[in-house]
């Protein structure tokens, strides 16, 4: 079989993901919540051939948070406006499955699903504990978040599955709307949520939306090795991810699926420069807007372009990641990328000169779902 290209995803946020990101000149101060913003950089993210805009989120914010949680637009939404603007680019939105409510949060994606053509994804994530006190769970302990997500998925893929592909007829001249016999009830009774179903919306041109899920425990894991597409983790520790997707496979297989339809995503804040000294004086800039004596940790895709991509290309090879995501931390992070690492890349014949599909499921290469009854 032949090897899988790379894949690329960009997180868009707003003034970025650091406390003084938003007073660099070239970032609009209220980037998080200007759509202008938003579209420009979907747009760049396309014609820099990308296969995902992902948008990270939270729960529960306070005095502490970093300024682009403070005011910032809700990921279903914005994503929408950002498929009336694209034609390829995958959307991925995070959802956490501890707050939401897993009917609402099936619709809400299969909606962007279907408004986007068949380009959307899901992060399902458990998230930080905060958010407990805005979702009227204070009565839930950090043990009853892995049980409550594991019902949280089954339910939402139940639903996604609620018609076969052919249930819709549609006819104006025999008057049949749709097969009766082809949408199916859930009924599903748990500890935590119960929900009969139909879902009032069908499926997608991609089947269903692609399952993201981000977290490194045990109980992760184990979730996950069921449920999970792409999995996103720290992009930091090369050893540590190495055992991790070794791991994370090993489970996947136990549980009957192929290990191959399960992608590793490290995220990345990579720094480029046409040279290495042209890098550092960048990383240099970002720290000059921050308190006195402040120092960034120097991130691991940092130098020349060349050396940049020398690295990716190595952890590609390795298994360890099949989608790179990176953030802008540098203004014109995703500019200097698109320019300078993607044409090496490339040339190198491991990332895409154009899209193979206009799907998010197509472009990342994961399986068509057949519907389960339809399976059946
Ligand atoms: C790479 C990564 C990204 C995450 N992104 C988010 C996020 O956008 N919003 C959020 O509330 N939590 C996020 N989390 C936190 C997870 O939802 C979860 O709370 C955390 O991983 C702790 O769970 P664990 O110890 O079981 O992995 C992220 C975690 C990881 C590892």
């Amino acid at each position: 079989m032949e090897q899988r290209k790379l894949k690329i995803g960009g997180i868009i946020d707003g003034v970025g993901w650091n406390y003084t990101g938003w007073r660099h000149p070239a970032i609009p101060a209220d980037a998080s919540e200007n759509i202008d913003y938003y579209v420009e950089k979907a747009i760049q993210l396309e014609q820099g051939k990308f296969d995902l805009i992902f948008l990270a989120d939270v729960s529960h914010i306070g005095p502490g948070m970093i300024p682009h949680y403070l005011s910032m637009f809700e990921g279903v939404s914005v994503l929408s406006a950002l498929s009336m603007v694209t034609h390829s680019i995958g959307l991925t939105a995070t959802i956490a499955t501890s707050y939401a409510d897993p009917f609402t949060a099936a619709r809400q994606i299969a909606s962007l699903d279907k408004i986007s053509k068949g380009r959307a994804g899901w992060n399902a994530i458990t998230s930080n504990p905060g958010g407990l006190a805005n979702y009227s769970r204070s009565h839930l302990s950090k043990a009853d978040l892995y049980p409550m997500k594991k019902e949280f998925l089954e339910i939402v893929e139940g639903l996604w599955d609620s018609y076969e592909d052919d249930a819709f007829i549609r006819n104006k001249k025999s008057g049949v709307f749709y097969d009766p016999s082809k949408m199916h009830s859930l009924n599903y009774n748990g500890n935590y949520f119960s929900v009969e179903g139909p879902l009032n919306i069908s499926r997608s041109r991609q089947g269903r939306p692609v399952i993201f899920q981000a977290g490194t425990s045990l109980e992760f894991m184990d979730v996950a090795a069921q449920h999970a597409e792409v999995i996103m983790a720290p992009g930091n520790d090369f050893n540590f991810l190495k055992g991790f997707a070794t791991e994370l496979r090993r489970k996947v297989a136990h549980n009957g699926r192929s290990p191959n339809d399960l992608l590793m995503m490290p995220s990345h804040s990579p720094i480029v420069g046409e040279t290495e000294k042209e890098a550092l004086e960048k990383l240099k800039e970002i720290e000059s807007r921050m308190p006195y004596g402040y120092r960034l940790p120097r991130p691991l895709l940092m130098g020349s372009a060349e050396h940049v991509a020398e690295k990716i290309e190595n952890w590609y090879q390795e298994g360890v990641m099949d989608i790179l995501l990176i953030r802008q931390d540098y203004p014109a992070g995703f500019e200097d990328f698109i320019k300078w690492v993607v044409p090496i890349l490339q040339d190198k014949g491991i990332f895409r000169k154009e899209y193979e599909m206009n799907t998010l499921r197509g472009n990342l290469g994961l399986p068509y779902p057949v519907n389960r009854y339809t399976k059946q």
